[in-house]
């Protein structure tokens, strides 16, 4: 079954690379509308942009700043008036060594808390004031395995923003889905992006893929799939529920 996303207008936040690119590539192969947010790959958002040509539209915005987030998604409303789905991809996986001094560490952790879990909040709360007004919409917020499984000492930050998300996500789902409001979470595993490189590099692919019931490490398509499904409306009626795609390597 080909999904059909003709009419639609997506924001797919950090989608100048990894499985934010994977996503944008898919929904507008799919016929939608996105507006792609980058922060600093201006080269790379471009080469995007250009790739996908006139269905594409490019926004800078750093999520470490709230100011900054507002006016990206006012921004965003203004140019396309409408927008039916939220992709929260964009996210930060910050090593922080616990051994550190404590201003180092909670430097870190707040630096994470900002950038993946904070910016979704106010997005979100903005998609709902938003789809409140147009009759409904979709957010989809990627989270992680770590979020359930957890992650090693150096990653509790992620683990414990990516966690924060499962609430959030919840939360909108049964309170908005009256407005026609629908909310999902999607937990890679371990997917291959320059996110996940440094971990291969170290410990070798094998190593990654002993960890999975498939053969081969998840790449950023197999997620790109998944989003595209939920982006449609088919899967409306799973509204608030967490979908894991990650090979099989944590199944609850
Ligand atoms: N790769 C994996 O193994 C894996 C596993 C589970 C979950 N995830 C999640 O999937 C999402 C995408 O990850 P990826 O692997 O493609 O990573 P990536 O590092 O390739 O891409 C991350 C994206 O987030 C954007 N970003 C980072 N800091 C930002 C900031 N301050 N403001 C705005 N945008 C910012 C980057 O510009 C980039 O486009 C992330 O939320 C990540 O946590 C990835």
């Amino acid at each position: 079954m080909q999904i059909n996303l003709k009419h639609k207008n997506v924001i797919v936040t950090g989608a100048s690379r990894g499985i934010g690119k994977a996503i944008a590539e898919l929904l507008v192969d799919c016929g939608a509308r996105v507006a792609l947010q980058y922060n600093k790959n201006k080269n790379s958002a471009e080469k995007v942009q250009k790739t996908l040509g006139p269905k594409a539209h490019l926004y800078q915005c750093d999520f470490s700043d709230g100011l900054d987030i507002s006016s990206f998604f006012n921004k965003v409303i203004k140019d396309f008036k409408k927008i039916d789905v939220i992709v929260n991809n964009a996210g930060v996986a910050i090593k922080s060594d616990p051994e550190k001094d404590d201003v180092a560490w909670i430097d870190d952790w707040l630096q994470t808390m900002d950038i993946n879990l904070n910016a979704i909040g106010l997005l979100s709360k903005k998609a709902i004031q938003h789809f409140r007004i147009v009759g409904g919409g979709i957010i989809i917020n990627i989270s992680s395995r770590a979020a359930f499984r957890g992650d090693s000492k150096d990653y509790m930050a992620y683990a414990a923003s990516k966690a924060g998300l499962v609430g959030l996500t919840r939360s909108i789902a049964r309170a908005y889905g009256k407005d026609g409001i629908k909310a999902f979470l999607v937990a890679p595993g371990f997917v291959r992006t320059s996110m996940a490189q440094e971990f291969i590099d170290e410990y070798g692919e094998e190593y990654a893929i002993r960890d999975l019931a498939l053969d081969r490490m998840t790449e950023p398509k197999d997620i790109a799939q998944f989003v595209a499904f939920l982006a449609s409306g088919l899967a409306d009626h799973a509204t608030g529920g967490t979908f894991d795609v990650n090979a099989g390597s944590y199944v609850h």
